[in-house]
């Protein structure tokens, strides 16, 4: 697939870094296709961080997810994925190869300043929850 989910998370969109990642994902080849910002809220959050739902993270991550706006994009490029995943770099920014999006603004583990999805199924699967109604999947129920 050649389109995936990106999220900046709040602790980017607090420290007014939304245009330096953006750049940093256009400057390594992708095009930006959706923007928009939300606010995560809790019902979301459970669907969104489903798989985490039983991992002792999952409460302060979704508080922290609610914390502040967060800015959602889908981006292109060939093996989408994979590629926005290597320019992400390692969850924690402390493991994450240099010049990486997470090894320049990420603060902690939790406070890693970026989302990717992790598959084209999880891709799919978020693009539907964040943005409803997209012109990639109209076959899929909302
Ligand atoms: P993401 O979903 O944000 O793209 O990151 P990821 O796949 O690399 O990491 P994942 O395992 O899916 O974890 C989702 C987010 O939860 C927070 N986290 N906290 N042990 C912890 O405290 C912990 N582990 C993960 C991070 O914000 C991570 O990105
Ligand atoms: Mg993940």
């Amino acid at each position: 697939m050649n389109i995936t989910l990106m999220l900046i998370k709040p602790d980017a969109t607090n420290r007014h870094l939304i245009g330096a990642i953006l750049k940093m994902v256009e400057d390594d080849g992708f095009q930006i296709e959706f923007l928009k910002e939300f606010y995560m809220t809790d019902e979301l959050a459970a669907e969104f961080y489903f798989e985490h739902r039983d991992k002792d993270f999952y409460m302060p991550l979704v508080e922290f997810m609610k914390s502040d706006k967060i800015v959602a994009a889908i981006v292109s490029k060939p093996d989408a994925v994979h590629e926005l995943r290597k320019l992400l770099g390692a969850t924690n920014p402390d493991k994450a190869e240099p010049g990486t999006i997470r090894a320049t603004y990420g603060e902690t583990l939790r406070r890693n300043s970026v989302h990717g999805s992790d598959s084209d199924e999880s891709a799919r699967r978020e693009i539907n929850l964040i943005f409803p109604n997209n012109k990639y999947f109209p076959q899929d129920k909302k």
